[in-house]
């Protein structure tokens, strides 16, 4: 009796705790989000949409979730330094410039973060040490 009490305990524990990790990273990807909001409305939503909609043939849609996936691992070079030449998205082809924003790294995670979780109905946050290993591959 005492053993099973004993294990029920733990096993308790055990899901408290993994129930409390989970939390904390949801109320962490929140954060990220709201903040990710007052960037993206600063510095994206004037050509990208409200609702990352894009505009005709001159700004892509950032609702192309194949391609964000595809794309990871440029997203946060993307976002600070620009992009320029041809892009295809959403299954149509972009050529176009987007100029530098030169956001800090906390804030190209945040609003990376907001346009997974809000603009997309993804639950991933995109983490500050991804976009710090990324900057320092931009091409
Ligand atoms: C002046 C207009 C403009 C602004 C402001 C702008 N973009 Fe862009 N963005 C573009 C254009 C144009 C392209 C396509 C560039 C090309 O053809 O290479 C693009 C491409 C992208 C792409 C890759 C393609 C896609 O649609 O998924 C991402 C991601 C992106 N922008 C995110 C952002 C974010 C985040 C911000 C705000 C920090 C932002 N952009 C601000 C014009 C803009």
């Amino acid at each position: 009796m005492r053993t099973l009490l004993t294990t029920c305990f733990t096993i308790g524990c055990l899901l408290l705790a993994l129930i409390g990790c989970q939390n904390e990273i949801a109320i962490k990807t929140a954060q990220y989000s709201v903040n990710g909001q007052k960037v993206y409305i600063t510095h994206c939503q004037n050509c990208h949409g409200e609702k990352g909609e894009g505009l005709g043939n001159l700004y892509p849609p950032l609702t192309d979730t194949k391609f964000l996936e595809n794309n990871r691992q440029k997203l946060a070079c993307i976002v600070k330094y620009g992009s320029t030449g041809e892009l295809e998205v959403a299954g149509r082809k972009f050529n176009n410039t987007m100029p530098a924003s030169n956001l800090s790294s906390i804030d190209i995670a945040y609003v990376l973060t907001y346009i997974n979780t809000k603009i997309n109905k993804g639950k991933e946050i995109f983490p500050l040490d991804e976009v710090e290993k990324q900057l320092k591959n931009c091409k």
